[in-house]
């Protein structure tokens, strides 16, 4: 990485920790982001790029960690980089909220996300994933993300938030316009799509409710109170953002992993058991989301000197990978003595829905492993790394089976 970067570097920023780092117009960082920010770890835990408006990049294990926890300094107001204000006309609920406003909303919604209510929904996720992934076995492969990883997520979504699974192609449309877009106006007419349709059902579920998590939301109180429309509006808005699309990139990048590892897909053939230590190691290798901060105060983090009103943004996929933490880093393997994963984060905005991510994820590496050969990247397989809010995915992920 060069340190002659173009661009505003503010006076309180010292010059041996600047560095060229634009993760989306970038093509030697969009070549392969993971291994970029591996670069940039390699010369600091923090370092400070002036591109996209100016932004630290953390990226160090215990520096990620250390900023994650400290909700005070490192405020999730936005939780962009580069900061995405317009998007929304209020902070997301509950991402961007801090403190005890977070824990008011947060803890409305955890119940609805708990492992005894996502539990019960493993024998449908296992039902319908299975059915995608036995007509990928038997098409001999091709675009996994078009045929698995895309489908599967946005049916179990779609189906516990209480929108029509038939519709689940208009609704990847729009979640693709709001956040992969680079249109502002393709964006704003996606938004507005969501938005009315969000607003027309919860009218429908305050009048009648059913048995899904609009329905559940609108019966909840916040300060002795039922949480008011645009409470409802906000709440929706942000779970049908974080929830239709991550698993889905989550689930590219660990098959893309696997993929050019076919020892590793040999010891979750050999023994299922094993899934969920393969399935965390994965996580810790291919964390997909970087989210932002803002800084509230001047503050020493790493080393280097943060400044009140910097933009920060955790670098979830260096923590994991940090040789200061692990061993032998890049390589997922079982046997580990102790291990973690940063891919959910690491303080209190710790994702809401990694028990439903896990369930899903664990499911489909299962029935890769039973239902389907061992696979490969197809020869000349391509993609492009799209983001999305901070969340890193694979436009597309062919694969071949071997023997074909
Ligand atoms: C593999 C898939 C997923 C990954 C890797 C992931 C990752 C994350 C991460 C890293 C955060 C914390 C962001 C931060 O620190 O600012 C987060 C927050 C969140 N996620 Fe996920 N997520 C996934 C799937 C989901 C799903 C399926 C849902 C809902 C259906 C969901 C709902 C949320 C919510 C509501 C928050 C905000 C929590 C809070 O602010 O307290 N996520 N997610």
């Amino acid at each position: 990485m060069s340190s002659d970067a173009p661009g505003h570097v503010p006076a309180h920023v010292p010059a041996e920790l600047v560095r060229t780092f634009d993760f989306l117009n970038d093509p030697g960082v969009l070549a392969d982001p993971w291994a970029a920010i591996d670069r940039l770890r390699g010369e600091a835990p923090v370092v400070y790029s002036p591109e996209l408006g100016g932004y630290w990049i953390v990226t160090g294990a215990d520096e990620v960690r250390e900023a994650a926890q400290n909700w005070e300094v490192f405020s999730s107001n936005p939780v962009t980089v580069p900061p995405v204000t317009d998007k929304w006309p209020r902070p997301l609920n509950p991402e961007e909220l801090d403190g005890d406003e977070h824990t008011r909303y947060r803890r409305l919604l955890t119940p609805l996300f708990s492992p005894r209510a996502i539990r019960p929904l493993a024998d449908s996720v296992r039902e319908r994933a299975t059915e995608l992934v036995k007509a990928y076995a038997a098409g001999q492969g091709g675009d996994f993300v078009s045929q698995v990883a895309k489908p599967l997520p946005s049916w179990v979504f779609l189906g516990i938030f209480g929108a029509p699974r038939e519709q689940a192609d208009v609704f990847t449309g729009w979640v693709a316009d709001l956040l992969h877009s680079t249109d502002p106006d393709v964006n704003a007419a996606a938004g507005q799509q969501l938005v009315g349709y969000l607003m027309e059902t919860i009218a429908k579920r305050q009048a009648e409710p059913a048995d899904d998590m609009i329905s559940a939301l609108t019966q909840m109180e916040v300060d002795g109170r039922p949480l008011n429309d645009e409470e409802l509006l906000d709440i929706c808005f942000l779970l049908f953002i974080a929830g239709m699309d991550t698993i889905t990139n989550q689930l590219g990048v660990i098959t893309a992993h696997l993929a050019a590892r076919p020892e590793l897909q040999r010891t979750l053939r050999a023994d299922q058991g094993k899934i969920d230590e393969v399935l965390e190691e994965l996580l810790r290798v291919n964390p997909i989301v970087a989210p932002g901060r803002h800084v509230t105060r001047d503050f020493v983090l790493g080393g280097a000197p943060l400044k009140a009103g910097d933009t920060v943004m955790l670098a979830n996929m260096g923590a994991g990978r940090d040789p200061k933490a692990f061993d032998d880093p890049l390589e997922a393997k079982v046997g580990r003595e102790a291990s973690w994963t940063s891919a959910f984060g690491l303080g209190p905005h710790r994702c809401l829905g990694m028990h439903l991510a896990r369930q899903e994820l664990r499911i489909v590496l299962e029935l890769m492993a039973t239902l389907a050969p061992e696979y490969r990247l197809a020869p000349g397989a391509h993609w492009n790394y799209v983001t999305a809010g901070n969340v890193w995915g694979l436009d597309r992920l062919d694969l071949e089976f071997a023997g074909s």
